[in-house]
């Protein structure tokens, strides 16, 4: 049986973050179901640099300039689906998030 890969996008960066622990509770969950393969991306371990590249990653065919880019890239690439474990601030997502879904295309 091919399983769905499912990514459980942890988004919160800050020291003492609550958001480890939602994404350990739906990591667990999922590891019992025999239909996915789940992995949680932290993006601690995924940290990028403001986004200023000079093109848009629309036209870059899926490569880029930055070494951590092209491996968070593929992290992404690799999902059939995602659960984003995301806090609020100041009423919007974090910037943490934000600047990691701008690499992507
Ligand atoms: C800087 C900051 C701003 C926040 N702004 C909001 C907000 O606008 N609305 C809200 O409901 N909670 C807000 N919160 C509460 C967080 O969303 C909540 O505590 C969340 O669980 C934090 O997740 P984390 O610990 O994984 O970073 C804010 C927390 C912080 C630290």
């Amino acid at each position: 049986m091919n399983k769905l890969k499912i990514k459980i996008i942890l988004a919160s960066v800050r020291q003492g973050r609550f958001g480890d622990k939602p994404a350990k509770w739906i990591y667990d969950i999922a590891e019992r179901m025999e239909e996915l393969s789940s992995e949680i991306l932290d993006l601690l371990n995924h940290q990028l640099p403001m986004f200023a590249e000079v093109v848009s990653p629309a036209y870059t065919q899926g490569e880029y300039r930055l070494k951590e880019a092209n491996v968070w890239a593929k992290k992404i690439a690799e999902a059939d689906g995602f659960i984003i474990v995301t806090p609020e601030y100041n009423h919007g997502y974090p910037a943490s998030l934000k600047n990691n879904i701008d690499y992507l295309y």
